[in-house]
């Protein structure tokens, strides 16, 4: 049972999951352009009904990134060392959209290079992501990295922030798969902060451009990571995309103030 649910009657404690559940879905998928209002992906998820009006993508999105954060549960109690299976397995929970195309692939790295533009004043710069050559042995030392991360006691908040902004940027720098980087590293990121003992850390939808911006200044400083680079170079260039993670975890971790407040009005009560 993870911390943050500690002390809590079932039925607050079952609200508390569909809460974080429906707001890290949410943030997450409309972070990438889904269309629909927390409202909707709550209602998708918990009836099992379609938006009239909305596309079917949008409704396969939600419903496979709730499936990834059951897998993330999963892997926490396990206890076990995440794996490239476990990778991959998140990685075709989170890409509902199958593209029949051998240069897509879901639940597999990337085959094709990949970039993004950054725009740094005046200037648009083409930003490569690591070559896909370079994925796999990269990959297995993000593990590495994940495993060691892990391991580490993290009594405090600071300890699992750090965790989290290291394991998320790192990720995206290699930007391992052709698509859908952005939320497995918004869910895998969150596993160190969880078995921590603290809610996930959940990016706001309208705080995108911030995101963005603040992982792009990391990523203009350390420029493309090739095999033999450390995985986090500089990380004294992380502080604005730290403050900004600090900054977001307050939605989470309000969710678990207020479920903490109605089991401490209803003791009185008893
Ligand atoms: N200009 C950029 N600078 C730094 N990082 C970027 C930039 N553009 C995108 N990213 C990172 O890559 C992610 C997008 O990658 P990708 O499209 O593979 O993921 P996604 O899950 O499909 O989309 P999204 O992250 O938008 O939800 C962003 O969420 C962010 O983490
Ligand atoms: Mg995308």
């Amino acid at each position: 049972m993870f911390d943050f649910l500690k002390n809590l009657d079932n039925d607050i404690k079952d609200a508390l999951l569909s809460q974080l559940r429906n707001l890290w879905t949410h943030t997450s998928t409309a972070i990438e352009g889904n269309t629909l209002t927390l409202g909707e992906t709550a209602f998708v998820l918990e009836e099992g009904l379609t938006v009239s009006g909305k596309p079917l993508k949008d409704h396969e999105e939600v419903v496979g990134h709730a499936r990834a954060i059951d897998l993330v549960y999963d892997i926490i109690r396990k206890k076990s060392d995440l794996t490239e299976n476990d990778l991959f397995d998140l990685h075709k929970a989170v890409q509902t959209e199958r593209i029949f195309d051998v240069y897509k692939p879901v639940g597999a790295w990337k085959v094709e290079p990949n970039s993004t533009v950054i725009i740094s004043g005046d200037t648009q710069i083409i930003f490569e992501y690591a070559a896909p050559n370079d994925v796999p042995e990269l990959m297995q030392s993000w593990l590495a990295m994940f495993q060691k991360t892990c391991k580490k006691n993290m009594a405090n908040k600071e300890a699992a922030l750090t965790s989290y902004v290291h394991l998320h940027v790192s990720f995206v720098r290699i930007h391992p798969f052709w698509d859908g980087n952005g939320r497995m590293a918004r869910l895998i990121a969150n596993i160190p902060v969880i078995m921590a003992g603290y809610p996930p850390i959940v990016v706001p939808r309208e705080r995108r451009q911030e995101y963005i911006e603040s992982l792009s200044e990391y990523h203009l400083a350390t420029g493309t990571v090739i095999v033999g680079n450390k995985l986090l170079p500089d990380i004294d260039k992380l502080d604005r995309f730290k403050q900004f993670c600090n900054e977001a975890w307050s939605g989470s971790l309000k969710l678990v103030d207020n479920a903490c407040k109605k089991q401490q009005d209803r003791k009185q009560k008893r």
